[in-house]
């Protein structure tokens, strides 16, 4: 087996990854951060896709079937986000 070393991605206070696979096969990797955003990056790229906000920092993601991704944060909210309605980094 080969690991290719990629991009390493740099945010601020990471808590947790996810690697999965959005509605278009696509690789993804979910990285959550301590200032309460998780973010989307393209695989093997790196680049990232787009953001997403909760009202506290979240602790744990989980995927689902078809595109879907779970997200709890520290206010216990979870929350189900679908990987189409991801948005499209424009800047
Ligand atoms: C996030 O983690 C970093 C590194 O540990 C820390 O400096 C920063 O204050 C934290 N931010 C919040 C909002 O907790």
């Amino acid at each position: 087996m080969i690991v290719h070393r990629l991009t390493p991605c740099l945010l601020q206070g990471l808590l947790t990854l996810c690697g999965m696979h959005d509605l278009e096969g696509k690789p993804i990797l979910l990285c959550s951060s301590n200032d309460s955003s998780v973010h989307l990056f393209d695989l093997p790229s790196f680049s990232e896709k787009g953001k997403i906000f909760a009202k506290q920092e979240i602790r744990a993601i989980q995927t689902g079937p078809g595109g879907l991704f779970f997200t709890g944060d520290g206010t216990g909210q979870v929350r189900v986000w679908n990987s189409v309605a991801v948005p499209t980094a424009t800047t």
